[in-house]
């Protein structure tokens, strides 16, 4: 198919936002670097539950679901009305709305250990507020990641993104592996009397071995350091309360965003009032001009109102697991299964490649991303799920997916995406774990 064509708005804004905007996009992940330029849609416009219209007017069937945040569906009437209904009474004020106290009491029913909660905007705030009150409570420095947290000094100089950040920063967070008990043991050796806490992703991958988030919460009271989840995509993902809920272990504190409002900036921390009053008591500065910002809190309420019904992360969980079936039949089938895989845990899961021959992952991850988006697919390869999607979406997307892995093979036996990658190769999207 001839695409540059078929793409000529998206490539002309394109060129339009590289004069204005670094990487021509607001965040990394969304910017043309991850997708096949040429093959590919670069701006979208407009969606409807799971569906999205790009600028010349195509529409595709979305898994990438904004980076997570859509998890109703895009343009829910029911998420929608409550924020029409909010925005003609206003948007932001001089003092707390009685709505704040709503969505905070709302919270602390519904996410385990949240006896107290405090509201910022995104999940890079809410890991800030915990790591630094954890630090306040415990009067200790270092900090043991594991995961991605966010764009602020204290995780991200802990990366290979450390440009612009002094070296004294980085020397105060330490990473670790997941699902590695002893490692984390050897830090806390290392570190000894120092550690504040415990920050990371409860779920990695197919998420934790048996025993493990339990174990390590043991290791980390036992040194005197608190814990704290970053349920950041884990949260109002895999089930209102995240990886904390799901298998029964509840954190000091945790840090939730993306998912909460379906679309609209709102992420909160949460956790022990004894360390949370730390705010009012020590003045732990966490405070912002918006974190009280209406729109976003009637559009968390509607959504969890939606989320809480009976059945719905249970709907998502089997969706995704017939969808990670579906891809491995097809795998197998194919037999490339030396070069894809499955991969993650349902309802966040999907496909994953690996080097072959003389193909990188990112050569075949670009075929796969340009032959969905052939078939109407917008994914990159991991999906997010909305109460939106339906069977008949998942079986779709794994029809579209054996014609991508169709492609793939050809690749694999031929040793070249010459003449099968038509779009631009895609470039490493950014994610430390
Ligand atoms: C696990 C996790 N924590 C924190 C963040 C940072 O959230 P934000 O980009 O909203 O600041 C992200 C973002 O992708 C994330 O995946």
């Amino acid at each position: 198919m001839e695409n540059a064509a078929r793409f000529r708005e998206s490539d002309e804004l394109l060129k339009r936002a590289l004069k204005v905007t670094p990487l021509g996009a607001q965040t990394f992940s969304k910017s043309y670097r991850y997708f096949p330029r040429g093959n590919a849609p670069l701006f979208l416009e407009k969606g409807k539950g799971c569906r999205v219209w790009d600028v010349d007017g195509y529409c595709f069937v979305d898994y990438i679901c904004a980076l997570g945040p859509v998890t109703v569906g895009y343009h829910d009437e029911r998420v929608d009305s409550a924020v029409i209904a909010q925005l003609e009474k206003g948007v932001s004020f001089s003092q707390p709305t009685p709505l704040e106290v709503t969505l905070a009491e709302k919270l602390t029913r519904v996410l385990p250990g949240a006896e107290m909660v405090r509201f910022v905007k995104n999940g890079s705030d809410a890991t800030t507020a915990a790591v630094r009150l954890a630090r306040a409570h415990t009067e200790r420095d270092i900090v043991l990641c594991s995961g991605y947290h966010g764009m602020h000094d204290w995780y991200i100089s802990s990366t290979t993104n450390d440009a612009g950040i002094p070296g004294a920063i980085s020397e105060m967070t330490v990473a670790f592996p997941y699902n590695d008990i002893a490692a984390l043991k050897a830090l806390f050796s290392q570190y000894a009397g120092r550690v504040a806490c415990v920050i990371m992703e409860p779920i990695q991958g197919e998420g934790p071995r048996d025993g493990y988030l339990a174990e390590l919460a043991d290791v980390v009271h036992e040194n005197g350091a608190l814990l704290i989840f970053d349920e950041v995509v884990s949260g109002f993902r895999y089930a209102i309360g995240g990886a904390s809920e799901l298998f029964g272990v509840t954190p000091d504190l945790a840090a939730y965003g993306k998912g909460i409002a379906n679309g609209l900036p709102l992420s909160v921390v949460v956790g022990r009032r004894d360390v949370m009053e730390l705010i009012a008591e020590k003045a732990v500065f966490i405070s912002t001009t918006f974190g009280g910002e209406t729109l976003s809190i009637a559009a968390a309420l509607a959504t969890i109102e939606i989320l809480e019904k009976p059945g719905v992360f249970k709907t998502l969980r089997d969706l995704g697991n017939k969808m990670l079936l579906g891809l491995e039949e097809s795998i197998s089938r194919l037999k490339i299964g030396g070069a894809v895989a499955t991969t993650g845990l349902s309802p966040h899961a999907g496909v994953k490649f690996e080097a072959s021959g003389g193909l990188d992952y990112l050569d075949l991850t670009s075929v796969f991303e340009q032959e969905m988006i052939n078939e109407g697919i917008l994914t990159y390869g991991i999906t997010n799920l909305n109460t939106s999607h339906g069977e008949r979406e998942i079986e779709q997307y794994v029809a579209a997916a054996e014609k991508a892995f169709s492609a793939i093979k050809k690749a694999i036996d031929t040793d070249t995406i010459s003449g099968i990658l038509t779009g631009a190769k895609i470039e490493p999207v950014f994610r430390r774990n």
